[in-house]
């Protein structure tokens, strides 16, 4: 593999003219947001998190070093990028450090560049203790959740019950507001799930030392957003999950609680969505889906087995193994038109490198019926219709441009992006930095007839 080096990144320029940009992800998460981010920072002046939470996992490979972020914006690597946290974010303050101090570890001490929103919620013991119960009832309830408490959190918030970034780092207060959600939380817990109550006076000792820490962090983040974008600073915006997790669009319920698309970006931030001029949509060169809930083109066990293997497909926040399928251009479709994607990005080609048959899901039987939209219930049966394409059967990994890519491998991506009705702006063929095809121009659908 050649040296970290930053591959030069032309294909920024095209499409329409942005200062402020966004990644999100197209398919069930895990698209390879982090690296794409990363690559993207060199342009950025702040990078931020808008929803979500330490349920997601970012990772940047950084020739032999690894980092994985929970909460932290995956720009935090270039030094002098503010990273900002959105109020959109539900904040573990226990996760939020350990992953700080993670990076001190590292010899990274960027904790400066960190702004918190003073509006983001508070993810307490109770909402990940609630998660637990809730998921280990039995019955059909169960997601297959991270654990993290996201959802409780979110519950709270839409239920204006709970705590916010600006209460928790004021001292004046804390203990009082930590007693009246643990005797709410508790009535659940014990009542609902028969599980012993969480003492608010231990949280408050192990918390209020967090608070103490990251006062100096929080801030008005919608303040500075708006500051920076008057002084002229670039602003990237990262999206956390994927679209198909998205709590409105999504395969409902099996979702996590938030606009995890575009849509997240305005409420998630007090930034208008109207001033971000490029959306990036992530989606792996397949699929693959953790937790439960639909999943079209999973493929059979075995050679999903193979594509994990391949693929390092397990979870960078819970090290679950990942369900594997194909693409699938159905839910890839309906992802680009409700979270408006200028252009996409394909990543892990180099998964495909052995395979001899690549399959592609292009449109669904629903209970019986043909149809090239998603369907809203997760109950029908749903049989996608596939087509195939002959692998290409050697290495994409050293490739830096478009036509360095095997001819099978560029057809491919052809009928990606014609099928999905998008242009295609960079391909990823490795984990590490430097290992990326930068498309200029971009690879533009094929006109339709017409048009
Ligand atoms: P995210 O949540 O969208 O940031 O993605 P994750 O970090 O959870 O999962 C993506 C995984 O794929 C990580 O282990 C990345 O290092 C790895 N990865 C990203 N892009 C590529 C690629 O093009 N090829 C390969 N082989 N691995 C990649
Ligand atoms: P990144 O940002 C993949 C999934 C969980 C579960 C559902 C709900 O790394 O792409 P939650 O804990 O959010 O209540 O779980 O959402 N999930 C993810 N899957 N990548 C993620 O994040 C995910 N975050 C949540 O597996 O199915
Ligand atoms: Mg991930």
């Amino acid at each position: 593999m050649r040296p970290a080096e930053r591959v030069e990144m032309s294909s920024l320029n095209q499409g329409r003219p942005a200062r402020h940009s966004c990644v999100v992800g197209l398919q069930w998460g895990d698209e390879g947001k982090g690296k794409i981010v990363d690559v993207l920072t060199a342009d950025a002046d702040v990078v931020v998190r808008y929803q979500g939470g330490a349920n997601a996992g970012h990772t940047v490979q950084v020739e032999d070093q690894e980092y994985i972020f929970h909460l932290i914006p995956s720009g935090i690597l270039k030094k002098d990028t503010a990273c900002v946290i959105g109020n959109g974010v539900v904040i573990d303050p226990r996760a939020l450090i350990a992953e700080l101090d993670g990076l001190l570890e590292m010899g990274l001490d960027h904790e400066e560049n960190i702004l918190i929103s003073d509006r983001a919620h508070v993810v307490l013991p109770y909402h990940s203790a609630l998660d637990e119960a809730k998921e280990s009832a039995g019955g059909d309830g169960k997601i297959g959740t991270t654990l993290r408490g996201i959802g409780p959190c979110y519950t709270d918030k839409a239920s204006r019950v709970g705590i916010r970034m600006s209460e928790f780092v004021d001292p004046n207060g804390l203990r009082e507001r930590l007693v009246h959600l643990g005797e709410l939380k508790n009535r659940e817990l014990e009542k609902l799930h028969g599980r012993d109550p969480i003492d608010p006076d231990v949280v408050f000792e192990e918390y209020s030392a967090y608070a103490e820490r990251l006062r100096s962090r929080v801030c008005d983040a919608t303040a500075f957003l708006h500051e920076q974008d008057a002084r002229g600073a670039g602003i990237l915006f990262e999206g956390a999950q994927g679209a198909m997790l998205d709590i409105d669009m999504g395969t409902y319920p099996y979702v996590t609680s938030s606009n995890t698309s575009f849509l997240g970006l305005g409420p998630g931030t007090g930034f208008s969505a109207r001033k971000v001029g490029k959306v990036f949509g992530i989606t792996k060169a397949y699929a693959t889906r953790v937790g439960e809930g639909p999943f079209p083109s999973e493929m059979q066990e075995e050679a999903a087995a193979s594509l994990r293997e391949v693929g390092g497909e397990f979870g960078a926040t819970t090290g679950r193994p990942r369900r594997c399928g194909w693409l699938d251009i159905v839910a890839l479709r309906r992802a680009i038109q409700f979270g408006d994607v200028d252009a996409m990005v394909v990543t892990k080609l180099d998964v495909l490198d052995h395979l001899e048959e690549i399959k592609v899901a292009v449109s669904y039987k629903v209970d019986g019926a043909e149809t090239d939209q998603y369907p809203a219930s997760t109950e029908c049966e749903v049989i996608p219709q596939y087509r195939s394409f002959p692998g290409w059967l050697e290495s994409t990994t050293e490739c830096r441009a478009f036509e360095d890519l095997p001819e099978k491998a560029r057809e491919y991506l052809r009928f990606v992006a014609d099928a999905a009705g998008c242009p295609i702006a960079i391909v990823s063929v490795g984990k590490e930095r430097s290992q990326i095809v930068s498309l200029d121009p971009w690879l533009e659908p094929t006109p339709v007839e017409g048009d």
